[in-house]
């Protein structure tokens, strides 16, 4: 069982932007309240705000959080959030039928994100309001002063505009689960003039439109095209959303599905440059894939939630081994399209769907999915490579040719440093691994990373961590080739400088 793999440095998709390790906190569950604030906490600061939580964060380096939702974004009033949180109303969510207490808000998650070295995705209401609300609060976050709404934050504690750069507009508006879906000519016209006057506002800033749900929705494709047709010349980015799970326990499909994602990402490359081609435009639309991971595991237990609670535990997906796979497949997915991929947010950061959990009054635990994250957060950094793979394949119920061996690469011209990420797809065995890294000479393994388990449902908890990474690949640089063995089932990064 081998593999192999030729790297070369000018063999490149292109620079990294950083903002594809980006992630997301929506108000759900508990990923605001007992998540990111417990006021009572022991390691709660003077603002609430849980710092083993942000020190777990600033581990996962994430450059970018999309706030504040989702699904509820979208019957979410921004002017509830802000001001004496005294005087802020206790509202229905009816995205997820809890109670929102509006005890955070605008500032203070800027304050939170501020402390997590993370810059804000904010999305603005496109379900139930417009583009009256929208201009508005890129008014109160980023203009310095001498307005209505600049001077109402300044009146709030806030001097300094917030600066945010980028700004998805709505969320999810082809879901016919969303407060105040719309069709796509009715998006894209709501997008186009929401986009227009937020940026008579700051016209500094980046606007993400809606794109699909997910690829298999009724819509798709048509839906991209339409919004794109209208708000071409407004916006920046196009998203994308992808949610994977193994309900049906086959595991070899279930790591195959990053090859579906690979299809989604070229197909709305393609759409978004067919309406290039329409309006013979020089302007390219990049990809924001701004919700993706695992989420399956919480379906059932969500459906015993009592409505209109505060912050019940919702969407805890506790993530086992395969799950981290999958992610770090997705990963690498993602690296492959550097050059059109420019942002992307793991869905999402903390308890819902997420890398952290935390334990009301207790610890915060890192699931599965942490690692991988991590891994290529702190390590992919620079210019992602094109690497000429040929690896052994295997069919599964809805994929054939899967390589056993998915794999990238990163190099950092900088820091002189050269990273391979690899998953071992295979079920039964060991995959020799060799890798021509011709041009990069006097480079030499400074470690390589493994993450394997032998059960494929083992998952983390505030008690243990039995699905963590260890040190102990025995990837060796001799003669231009490295060579590593990747054990059946595994996540690998392998680091040389
Ligand atoms: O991330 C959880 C939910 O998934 C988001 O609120 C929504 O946008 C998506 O359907």
């Amino acid at each position: 069982n081998k593999a192999k793999m030729i790297l070369e440095k000018d063999f490149k998709v292109a620079e990294i932007d950083k903002r594809i390790y980006g992630s997301f906190v929506e108000h759900l569950g508990r990923a605001v309240y007992g998540g990111i604030y417990e006021p009572n906490h022991p390691e709660a600061d003077e603002n609430g705000f849980r710092q083993d939580v942000i020190e777990m964060v600033k581990e996962l380096q994430v450059p970018l959080v999309r706030y504040p939702g989702g699904n509820f974004v979208s019957g979410y009033n921004w002017e509830d959030g802000v001001g004496p949180v005294a005087g802020r109303p206790r509202r229905l969510d009816l995205a997820w039928r809890t109670t929102e207490t509006n005890e955070i808000g605008t500032n203070e998650f800027m304050q939170w994100a501020k402390l997590t070295n993370s810059e804000v995705n904010m999305a603005v209401n496109l379900g139930t309001r417009g583009i009256d609300a929208a201009r508005n609060l890129v008014e109160y976050c980023n203009h310095p002063s001498g307005s209505f709404y600049s001077d109402l934050r300044i009146s709030h504690g806030y001097k300094e505009p917030h600066k945010i750069k980028t700004w998805c507009l709505g969320n999810e508006m082809d879901g016919p689960w969303q407060i105040g879906h719309k069709t796509a000519d009715e998006y894209g016209r709501i997008a186009a003039e929401a986009a227009k006057v937020m940026k008579w506002v700051d016209p500094s800033i980046e606007l993400v439109a809606c794109g699909s749900s997910h690829r298999n929705m009724p819509t798709f494709a048509e839906w991209e095209a339409t919004v794109l047709d209208h708000t071409y010349d407004h916006v920046e980015f196009i998203s994308l959303h992808q949610y994977y799970g193994n309900r049906d326990n086959d595991v070899a499909n279930y790591l195959a599905r990053s090859l579906e994602m690979d299809d989604f990402i070229r197909s709305v490359i393609s759409i978004a440059d067919y309406i290039k081609a329409k309006k013979r435009s020089k302007k390219k639309i990049n990809l924001a894939f701004d919700e993706w991971n695992v989420w399956y595991h919480s379906h059932e237990s969500d459906k015993l939630i009592e409505p209109w609670s505060v912050a019940p535990p919702q969407l805890e997906d506790h993530y086992n081994f395969e799950d981290a796979l999958l992610v770090g497949c997705m990963l690498i997915t993602m690296l492959k399209h550097a050059d059109r991929l420019k942002i992307a947010c793991l869905a999402q950061l903390v308890n819902v769907i997420a890398p952290i959990m935390t334990e009301e009054n207790g610890k915060a635990w890192k699931q599965t999915i942490f690692y991988p994250f991590m891994h290529t957060s702190v390590f992919g950094r620079g210019v992602a490579l094109n690497p000429i793979i040929s690896s052994p394949k295997y069919d599964s119920k809805d994929f054939t040719d899967v390589p056993k061996l998915e794999s990238s690469a990163v190099y950092n011209e900088e820091n002189e440093e050269l990273t391979i990420f690899a998953v071992n797809r295979d079920l039964e065995a060991g995959l020799l691994l060799e890798c021509d890294i011709r041009n990069f000479e006097g480079y030499k393994v400074v470690e390589h990373i493994v993450l394997e388990n032998d059960d494929l449902k083992q998952t983390n908890s505030a008690q243990a961590t039995p699905v963590a990474p260890h040190t102990n690949g025995d990837a060796a640089f001799d003669n231009g080739i490295v060579t590593a063995f990747l054990p059946k089932l595994s996540w690998n990064v392998i680091r040389l400088a």
